[in-house]
């Protein structure tokens, strides 16, 4: 995602077929709570088919991005236990049936 020629923020997903997973997320910190996050996750969804579903992994406190999920549409699948490199556990968050736009 770029403004007026700089890079402010980025989205990495993997597609197999119907299946996606967003891998990282990402709005340059200087550029965080200003709807950013928001327009590049809905720009994204927008280019897939409507019968995808959508998974993805969240550090257990990274607040910001659970509300932007929840936001979305997205609930919590599980967790997964010890995930992250320092031990913090992950919430898997899936979303199948995909609605354009915010919910
Ligand atoms: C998660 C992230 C992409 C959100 O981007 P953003 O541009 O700051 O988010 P937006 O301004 O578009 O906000 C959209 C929604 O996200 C949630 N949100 C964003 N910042 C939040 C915060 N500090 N606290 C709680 N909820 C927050 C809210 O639901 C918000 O909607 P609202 O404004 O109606 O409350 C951004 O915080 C980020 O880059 N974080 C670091 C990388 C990261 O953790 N990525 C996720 C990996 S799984």
């Amino acid at each position: 995602m770029s403004l007026q020629g700089n890079i402010i923020g980025y989205i990495f997903t993997h597609k197999i077929d119907k299946d996606v997973q967003i891998l990282n997320i990402a709005i340059d910190t200087a550029y965080q709570h200003k709807g950013y996050g928001e327009r590049l996750l809905s720009y994204y969804m927008d280019q897939l088919d409507e019968d995808i579903s959508i998974v993805l992994e969240v550090r257990k406190s990274n607040f910001p991005a659970i509300n932007l999920y929840l936001k979305f549409g997205f609930s919590e699948l599980g967790i997964r236990e010890k995930y992250y490199n320092d031990g913090e556990d992950a919430i898997v968050m899936k979303m199948e049936f995909l609605t354009h736009g915010v919910v």
